[in-house]
């Protein structure tokens, strides 16, 4: 059936369209490389179309705007990023090196997203990390984490598909995160933990906590399966363009049985390229002036949000406004939030 066209005040009242990544948010650090990709030699990462170079001078980890063999004729071009120094606040956490977005003076490690499950220093081994890209923005990345409706169906020859007994969702923001916890249970059993972690069972009870950093584009994703295992995944999306991110993850699957310890990390790539086969057309849309129209339902409840949380950021930032709230706890052990070790 036709669905009856919106009156022309109705329409007048829509808020502009949000174009997903088209207002890089600042002060904030982002994930830019695994730690162990950067050595003496100097390699180099885009952020926000702009190059960043990373090398250890004498094992001191440095990032900068241009090659080190032209930045003392470049530093004159040096950008507000750098305080026009040529050189970028980094540092390396959870064995990633993260590079200070935004004004340098506001740059406080206190601002490094917390992650319980990973050890700070990192050293993890080297089958649990990985990195891909995908065609869209970070924005759009991070919103396909939080969309229910594809999971199960793009991703359903490894986790399984729709069918459950039970499935709950529950949504919560503060002015910098978001986390949606979703509760299965009776869930078809994830095919990977049958094949790969002799899982015999049929059904599996499953909880999946999903926090999002929102200014850093980096995602915790601790999911609980029993019977089965804790999958706890860091999933970055660090923004390259506004059309690509660079997805930076690491899956501390140490604690799970052989070989799903060895092969579930590395389904990140089969993962990634299902979903950006759905992101890559989708991303270029947002950029073209076309009627849209409001389509979203109630299990969108976590996008939605997100996209609110994004929109609130951008207009304070727009007026000037970079600082943290109080609520944001950047750097807070977030064990308890995400229910690691709590029975489902
Ligand atoms: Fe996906």
């Amino acid at each position: 059936m036709n669905q009856p066209a919106l009156s022309t005040s109705r329409q007048r009242q829509l808020p502009p369209d949000w174009v997903p990544g088209e207002f890089p948010l600042r002060n904030a650090w982002l994930p830019v490389s695994n730690s162990r990709h950067v050595g003496s030699r100097p390699t180099w990462r885009t952020l926000h179309s702009r190059p960043v170079f990373l090398w250890r001078q004498q094992g001191k980890l440095t990032a900068t705007e241009f090659h080190p063999a032209k930045l003392s004729d470049k530093r004159q071009a040096a950008s507000e990023f750098t305080a026009g120094s040529g050189y970028y606040p980094v540092l390396e956490r959870y064995g990633l090196v993260w590079v200070w977005y935004g004004n340098p003076d506001d740059a406080h490690e206190s601002l490094v997203p917390n992650v319980p499950y990973i050890p700070a220093e990192g050293g993890l081994p080297a089958y649990m990390s990985g990195h891909l890209h995908l065609n869209s923005c970070a924005e759009l990345a991070m919103e396909n984490l939080l969309d229910l409706t594809h999971s199960d169906f793009v991703h359903a020859n490894l986790i399984g598909d729709e069918i459950s007994e039970q499935d709950e969702i529950t949504v919560d923001t503060t002015s910098e995160t978001i986390t949606m916890v979703r509760t299965c249970r009776g869930k078809t059993a994830a095919p990977i933990m049958q094949k790969a972690g002799g899982i015999k069972a049929k059904t599996q009870d499953l909880r999946s906590t999903i926090h999002i950093y929102v200014r850093s584009h980096v995602a915790l994703v601790y999911s609980r399966f029993i019977p089965g295992f804790d999958v706890p995944l860091l999933h970055c999306s660090t923004p390259e363009s506004r059309n690509s991110c660079r997805v930076n993850f690491i899956m501390n699957t140490g604690a799970a049985k052989a070989p799903f310890r060895y092969v579930m990390p590395q389904a990140g790539y089969m993962v990634g390229a299902q979903d950006n086969s759905m992101l890559r057309p989708q991303a270029p849309r947002y950029h073209e002036q076309i009627e849209r129209r409001d389509l979203n339902s109630r299990f969108d409840a976590a996008t939605t949000q997100y996209r609110h949380l994004v929109q609130q950021l951008t207009a304070r930032q727009q007026q000037g406004d970079f600082a943290y709230g109080s609520d944001a706890n950047i750097s807070g052990d977030k064990t308890a939030l995400l229910r690691i070790g709590m029975p489902i």
